[in-house]
Parts: structure tokens; sequence; C-alpha cells
């Protein structure tokens, strides 16, 4: 496991840092966005969306859990799991084929223990002064080392 931490002065340093990592991004896996309510998970996303091409609006998926991108070269699909209520909801839905389909983007990955895939990469948002620390982990070999990735946003 590798990690490295650093900061996202304000929204577009967030988007910023999503768009870096996009352009690492694997095929296939599960990337874990941990941070309270209005850290910056989705902004983070919006970034990430847009450097893979997206060109529309992006949200939290808050209600209906999951916004899939499939029409990107690599499918893209957005979990918001904020209003979860128990883990074995995402068998239900249809977690395996997205898990098969692409790579996952998941907000609130705690309240998927259990049933959510392991991360292959974990970004953690917190807020600091007007902006945001942030902390990026590497846990696999689909994605290069943590302090590569804060670095290639810069
Ligand atoms: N680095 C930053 N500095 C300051 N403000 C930021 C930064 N990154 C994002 N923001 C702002 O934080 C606010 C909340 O962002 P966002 O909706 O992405 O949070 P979230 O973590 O997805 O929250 P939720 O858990 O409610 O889905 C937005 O107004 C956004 O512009
Ligand atoms: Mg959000």
């Amino acid at each position: 496991m590798t990690r490295a931490q650093g900061h996202l002065v304000d929204e577009a340093a967030t988007e910023a840092l999503g768009a870096a990592l996009q352009r690492h991004q694997p095929a296939r896996g599960c990337v874990h966005l941990i941070g309270d309510l209005g850290a910056g998970k989705t902004t983070l996303v919006r970034g990430w969306l847009r450097a893979a091409g997206h060109a529309g609006a992006v949200r939290s998926p808050t209600y209906t859990l999951i916004e899939p991108y499939e029409q990107l070269g690599t499918p893209v699909f957005h979990l918001d799991l904020y209003r979860l209520a128990d883990p074995e909801e995402l068998e239900f839905i249809g977690l395996r084929d997205w898990v098969d389909a692409g790579l996952l983007l998941v907000e609130w990955p705690a309240r998927g223990a259990g049933v959510l895939p392991r991360p292959g990469l974990s970004v953690s948002l917190a807020a600091a002064g007007s902006g945001r620390d942030v902390s990026v982990e590497c846990h696999s070999d689909d994605w290069p080392a943590a302090a590569q990735l804060i670095q290639a946003m810069e």
C-alpha cells in the first residue's frame, strides 16, 4: 500500500485531481471516496467524468444509489451509498454486473461494507481552511504509486 497527501485549494483543484486519477484508471476496479457531507466527493467525480469525455451534468445519485456512464471508453458507475439501508441491497440492484462491466466510483463506501468490493484506490477528503486536505491510498498494482497520482494533478 502507498499513501500520499496533498491540499486542494478550491473546487477546481478537486476537479483537477479527479481528472488526473482518470488518466491512470484501470478498466475494472473499485474506488472508495471518503469524507463528510460536502467534502468534495462528487466534485472529484465530476472532474473524473469530464476527463473521460462526459459532457453533461454530474450529481450525487443519492436517491437512485447508482448513475451509470456506460458510453465512455471505460464504463464508469458512480455510486452514492449514503441512503443505503442494508449492504445486501446492492446485490439485489445488480452490483455484480457493474463490477464486471467497468470501474466503480463510490461515495459513502462504508455503508456497503461486506458487499462492496475492496478498493484498489481510496481517496479521503476533509475540510481544511477554505479548501480540502486529501489523502490518496493505493492498495493495488492496478494503480501507480500514490505519490505519482498526487503529482499528476500538479
Ligand atoms: N478543494 C475545495 N475547496 C473548497 N470547496 C470545495 C473544494 N472541493 C469541492 N468544494 C465544494 O464543496 C461543496 C460540496 O462538494 P460535493 O457536493 O462534491 O461534496 P460531497 O462530498 O459529494 O457531499 P455529499 O456527501 O453530500 O454527497 C461544493 O460546493 C464544492 O464546490
Ligand atoms: Mg456527493
